[in-house]
């Protein structure tokens, strides 16, 4: 069996106290036998329900913002694995799960899950360390906020750089026109949706 891609959707709020207005996008790549989980979010218990009795191999983070992690080293305790995020995102990982531990998800790492290889790209720019990871063989790149449906991801924090995530799209950009996005919020789309509106994004500024 071929390795399928899940979406699993859940949400949440900065104030546990307040409704779950922030949508995510949880995606899981793998075969009736073992699993990678791409950014747990908010909810383990929703992401585990779809895992069920499969291995989870690996927790590979998009990038450190709260929404993003939140749920990661809780859902990495109940599988044994350590949660893998680029490790420039280590200072936002800090504020959201203090001295939990995660392992380095470097540029150019491979994954291995269901005889397909998930590989890292640093696609940097809404944040220093985020992350796209690659699914050559299912034709697939799932890029966190670096990359939705119209446009990048937000670059207005002072860590962000607009210049830098233009830089990582036009990487992204030289993936096949066919090759589907799967962002973390939202529905998905492709590169040749996407790559012919670049010049407008950059004329625009966002
Ligand atoms: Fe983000």
């Amino acid at each position: 069996m071929t390795a399928l891609i899940t979406r699993v959707l859940t949400a949440g709020n900065s104030d546990p106290a307040g409704p779950p207005i922030h949508e995510n996008n949880t995606w899981l790549i793998g075969d009736e036998a073992e699993v990678v989980v791409i950014d747990p979010a908010h909810d383990a218990n929703a992401v585990l329900a779809v895992v069920g009795d499969r291995r989870v191999v690996a927790v590979l983070i998009t990038h450190g913002h709260w929404d993003h992690i939140r749920k990661a080293a809780e859902l990495g305790h109940r599988v044994g694995v350590t949660p893998r995020m680029h490790p420039a995102d280590a200072f936002l990982w800090r504020e959201e799960l203090g001295d939990e531990p995660f392992d380095e998800l470097a540029d150019g790492a491979v994954v291995e899950v269901a005889g397909t290889g998930l590989k890292a790209r640093h696609t940097p720019g809404h944040t220093p360390g985020s992350t796209s990871i690659l699914a050559d063989d299912l034709g697939a790149v799932f890029t966190g906020d670096t990359l939705f449906p119209g446009g990048p991801g937000a670059t207005r924090w002072d860590y962000s750089s607009f210049d830098t995530i233009i830089e990582s799209l036009e990487g992204l950009f030289t993936l096949p026109d066919d090759t589907v996005v799967h962002p973390g919020h939202g529905d998905s789309t492709t590169i040749g949706t996407e790559a012919p509106h670049l010049e407008e994004w950059i004329e625009r500024g966002w």
